[in-house]
């Protein structure tokens, strides 16, 4: 290494030590790191007691992160990122869209085994009917059979039922089999958006750039079937402009389900009052059918 004499230096010095790594990738990943980081340093011209402060809101934000709260991936999200790694990785590596999306925090092994049509509520729960039909096609359009899909949300007020003490273990949970036409169809009542946890550093920098903290209504699909990609998505059920303003960035055009407001009797099972239709059709890739590691228990 020859000796640093300024700024201009320091990054070929850095980039040169980071050349020196044995695992191909990992040098991919670092010396683009030193470039983009050096780069980014430069362009804002950071201060030292800027500096200073960016080091203490890392260390904060690592003491703010446990089993139960991770701040990092709010953080994530926050900035686009989460949505960007997604959007890069699926759709035929980001060429097509996707009806991919993020797991979420909230995702449970097991979910109920239920009947496909059948309904979700486990215990009391209010709220106007939600009757969704999903449609699993492959990349050629085909329907897929036989397709294990969890379907689980948040409340009419925001919850889910691990964060409500009054609602019962899964409720708004489910596990249906896709039938031969590709198609599921559950009954629930329909969730609303909800705000992320604002208490951290995630609430502070939302604060700074006069954002609500809140996501779009949505209901979270996971499929899987042997030989393909297994499927994480979420679905908007949402009317409002949290579509358009989403906290996570998460909503995509190929996401937003198509959601029907109707009045009079159901024509199956004759309630009347208001209720909706939810209808969505999802695309699924070829590849590994691997189940993530459940975030809570
Ligand atoms: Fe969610």
């Amino acid at each position: 290494m020859t000796i640093i004499h300024n700024q201009q230096d320091v990054t070929p010095a850095v980039l040169k030590v980071m050349e020196q790594t044995s695992d191909p990738r990992l040098r991919e990943i670092m010396v683009s790191l030193i470039k983009h980081l050096h780069g980014f340093i430069r362009d804002v011209r950071l201060t030292e007691t800027e500096f200073q402060q960016a080091t203490r809101i890392l260390n904060t934000m690592g003491q703010q992160s446990n089993d139960k709260h991770n701040e990092f991936v709010l953080m994530a999200g926050s900035l686009g990122v989460s949505s960007l790694v997604c959007l890069l990785n699926n759709g035929d590596n980001g060429t097509t869209e996707t009806t991919q999306s993020l797991l979420g925090p909230f995702w449970r092994m097991n979910h109920p085994v239920t009947e496909n049509g059948g309904s979700i509520l486990r215990s009391e729960t209010p709220g106007p009917r939600l009757y969704g039909t999903f449609t699993f096609l492959d990349q050629n359009g085909a329907p897929v059979e036989g397709l294990e899909v969890d379907i689980w949300h948040a409340s009419p007020v925001g919850l889910y039922e691990n964060q409500d003490e009054s609602q019962a273990d899964f409720n708004l949970r489910g596990k249906f089999i896709t039938g031969a036409d590709g198609t599921m169809r559950f009954r629930s009542v329909k969730p609303i958006g909800y705000p992320i946890p604002t208490g951290t550093t995630v609430g502070m920098l939302l604060a700074a750039q006069n954002r609500h903290p809140y996501r779009p209504a949505h209901v979270h699909v996971l499929a899987h079937k042997e030989g393909f990609k297994t499927l994480i998505n979420q679905t908007y059920v949402d009317e409002t402009s949290y579509l358009t303003s989403d906290v996570q960035f998460g909503v995509t055009a190929a996401l937003i389900g198509k959601l029907e407001k109707h009045t009079g009797p159901h024509p199956e099972d004759g309630e009347v009052g208001e209720w909706y239709t939810l209808e969505h059709t999802l695309t699924l890739e070829p590849g590994v059918s691997k189940l993530p590691i459940p975030p809570i228990k």
